[in-house]
C-alpha cells in the first residue's frame, strides 16, 4: 500500500481530471469518488496514469453501511477491482445509508445510534473489510436532524464501531460545524469526545447558510461543499490537529467547483494551519 504524507491533499472531481493529468500542479495526494470512475473506462485510465505520480485516496459514496437490508457486494466488488489498480492509500466512506434494496438514492442519509443500527453498521464494516482486505474509513455526518431512538451520542457510536470492527475514523470537521449549529452542540467537545487513536484522515469543506424551512428566521447550515471553507472550520480544524496530531487533510469541493488552483490554494492555507499547530506542538 502506497504510504501518505500528512500535506494535505485535495478531492480531484472529473472537471478538473484533464487539467490535472496535463499540468501535474505539486499536491500531496488526491482523494476521487470511485463510483464516478467504474462507469467511465476514459476517466479510470486517466487516473490509473495520475497515480503513478500521486498517493489517491478513494471514498466511497455508494457503499451503504447503515442499509438495513445488506450492502452491494458487486458494487463492494468493483470498487476491489478499481483499487488493485489504483492502490489507494485510504478507502472511507460513510457512517449513512444510501441505498434501499436496488435503489441508489444519490444522497446520505441519517441513521439511529443504538445497539440496533451499531450491530448493522459493523456487520456490513466487516463485510466491505473482509472483501478490501484492509481497514475502512468511516466518516461522521452532516446533520440536520436527530432520533428520538438514539441511545449513543454519535462520537459513542463511531468509537465503538471502531473497537468492534478495527475501521479507522475519518473526521470531517466541517461536517462537525455544520452539525453542531443544525443539532446545537458544541463542536470543540465533540473533537474531545472522538477517539483520538482512530483517527486516520481529515476533511475540510465548504457548506451553505439556508433559510429553515420549519423554523421561520432560522437557519440551517447545509453541508454543499459548494464555498470556501468557512472561518469556523479552519479554528475548528487547528483545535482538532493539537488533539489528533497531523493528520492527512483533504479539501473537499463537489459543486461550483472553482478552478484547480483555488482548491489547492485551500490545501495550502490547511498546510500552514499544521505547520503553526506542529511547531506550537514543539514549544
Ligand atoms: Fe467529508
Amino acid at each position: 500500500m502506497t504510504s501518505i504524507p500528512n500535506t494535505p491533499g485535495v478531492g480531484l472531481r472529473l472537471a478538473h481530471l484533464a487539467e490535472m493529468v496535463t499540468t501535474r500542479p505539486a499536491c500531496a495526494w488526491l482523494e476521487v469518488h470511485p463510483e464516478n470512475f467504474l462507469a467511465n473506462p476514459h476517466a479510470a485510465e486517466l487516473l490509473i496514469d495520475l497515480s503513478s505520480d500521486y498517493p489517491i485516496s478513494l471514498h466511497t459514496v455508494g457503499i451503504s453501511v447503515g442499509s438495513a437490508n445488506g450492502i452491494d457486494a458487486f458494487h463492494l466488488q468493483r470498487i476491489r477491482d478499481l483499487a488493485e489498480r489504483i492502490d489507494p492509500v485510504f478507502i472511507s466512506g460513510h457512517l449513512a445509508w444510501s441505498t434501499y434494496r436496488n435503489e441508489y438514492l444519490n444522497d446520505l442519509f441519517p441513521l439511529p445510534y443504538n445497539e440496533e443500527t451499531l450491530e448493522i453498521v459493523a456487520r456490513h464494516i466487516h463485510q466491505v473489510q473482509d472483501v478490501l482486505q484492509r481497514p475502512y474509513l468511516i466518516e461522521n455526518p452532516a446533520s440536520y436532524v436527530g432520533f428520538r431512538s438514539s441511545t449513543f451520542r454519535e462520537t459513542e457510536f463511531l468509537a465503538e464501531i471502531a473497537v468492534r470492527t478495527g475501521c479507522r475514523l475519518l473526521c470531517d470537521v466541517s461536517n462537525i460545524v455544520v452539525s453542531a449549529h443544525n443539532m446545537n452542540f458544541d463542536p470543540y467537545t465533540y473533537i474531545d469526545q472522538l477517539p483520538a487513536g482512530d483517527i486516520s484522515e481529515i476533511h475540510l469543506g465548504g457548506f451553505t447558510p439556508e433559510e429553515d424551512e420549519g423554523t421561520p428566521g432560522a437557519e440551517l447550515w447545509i453541508d454543499t461543499h459548494a464555498a470556501p471553507i468557512a472561518e469556523s472550520s479552519w479554528a475548528l480544524y487547528a483545535y482538532a490537529l493539537r488533539r489528533f496530531g497531523a493528520k492527512p487533510t483533504l479539501i473537499e469541493w463537489d459543486n461550483e467547483i472553482p478552478p484547480l488552483d483555488a482548491l489547492l490554494g485551500e490545501a495550502r492555507r490547511a498546510d500552514g494551519i499544521q505547520r503553526e499547530a506542529y511547531h506550537a506542538a514543539a514549544g
